[in-house]
């Protein structure tokens, strides 16, 4: 297949690429920086030249967007919801001006877009949409309403002849230089990777090669379309995961953080604390309905797995 990943240049996208490459498609990235072969120019805003790379393709899997790794300034808000929303539209207009449509077009969105909470998982019929919840900073809002902006506008799209879903992914784990998994695993072998303001609060994660596999069912069945949650079936509170992810490196202690410790940790690392604190606890229910099957439905021994690659690295 002939498969467009718009912001393909990121971690999710590294991810994609490597395996849909290694799997013998044809991957053309989308970059407003491009640097390499398969990378073609486009400004996520307007149409150009690029769209041409959309027109006979077969899988369009939008993944721009500004990172959410940053302090949540007005500025950095805007240039979330800005790159998201903007970007998602124009996939949408390069999709319906097209001659030769994709089959399908899948749109990052994120786990994020759920209510903060303990006692129940959210799938997809019966998740509650956050932003409204109780006992909450009232500026974590911002991130359900991006998310919610982002799906409405490809909801919005009039392109009959692709099927659309918008992927509610959580936290992908690789262990490539830069992701998550790896900037969690440096604090871990620092000793820093205890829980933090309790650890009650639940971590929604996938593994790389379940979110590849996720991404080839979701293309291959036709009868799929709207939101699906990425994630893996086992989301558990972040003091059990930190607990995992620091017997999987083999470090017997973790230094737990207080709320105001995370806050100024957050500040150091010029990013925020909603990515830490917000309990996602969200479980893949279209996918688990659809016979998707996970190969690392669990954490410890997802850990293990990444731990053993990133040595290898
Ligand atoms: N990583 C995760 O675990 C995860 C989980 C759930 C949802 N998501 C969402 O999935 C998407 C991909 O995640 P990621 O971790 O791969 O993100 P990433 O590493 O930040 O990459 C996103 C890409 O978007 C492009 N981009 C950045 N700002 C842009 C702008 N203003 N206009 C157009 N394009 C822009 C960049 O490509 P160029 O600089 O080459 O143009 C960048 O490489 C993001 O939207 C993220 O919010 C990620």
């Amino acid at each position: 297949m002939k498969i467009v990943l718009p912001g393909g240049t990121g971690q999710v996208g590294t991810v994609l690429r490597r395996a849909l490459t290694a799997a013998g498609h044809e991957v053309v990235v989308l970059s407003r920086r491009p640097a390499g072969d398969g990378e073609i120019p486009w400004d996520g805003r307007t149409l150009g030249p690029w769209a041409g790379a959309i027109d006979g393709s077969d899988v369009v899997v939008n993944l721009a967007g500004r990172s959410v790794g940053c302090r949540y300034t007005p500025d950095n808000l805007r240039a979330m919801m800005e790159s998201r929303v903007d970007s998602t539209r124009v996939v949408g207009r390069a999709i319906a001006a097209a001659a030769r449509p994709p089959r399908v077009w899948l749109q990052m969105s994120t786990a994020t877009v759920y209510a903060h909470r303990f006692d129940a998982p959210h799938d997809e019929a019966t998740g509650v949409i956050g932003g409204t919840e109780p006992g909450v900073p009232g500026y974590w809002g911002h991130s359900v309403d991006i998310a919610t902006a982002w799906e409405a506008e490809q909801e919005a799209a009039d392109t009959p002849h692709t099927r659309k879903a918008a992927l509610r992914a959580a936290m992908v784990m690789s262990p490539d230089r830069g992701g998550v998994f790896d900037v969690l695993s440096r604090l871990t072998r620092l000793g820093l990777g205890g829980p933090v303001a309790g650890g009650r609060q639940y971590v929604s994660w996938i593994h790389d090669h379940d979110f590849v596999r996720a991404v080839g069912f979701l293309v291959d069945r036709d009868d799929l379309s709207g939101p699906v949650n990425l994630c893996a079936p086992a989301p558990l509170p972040h003091r059990d995961f930190m607990r995992a992810l620091r017997g999987a490196w083999g470090v017997p202690v973790g230094l737990p953080a207080t709320r105001w410790m995370a806050e100024i940790g957050a500040f150091a690392l010029r990013t925020d604390t909603e990515l830490l604190l917000k309990s996602r606890r969200v479980v893949p229910g279209r996918l688990l309905d659809a016979g998707f099957a996970f190969d690392h439905p669990e954490w410890s021994p997802a850990a293990a797995d990444l731990v053993r690659r990133a040595r290898g690295r």
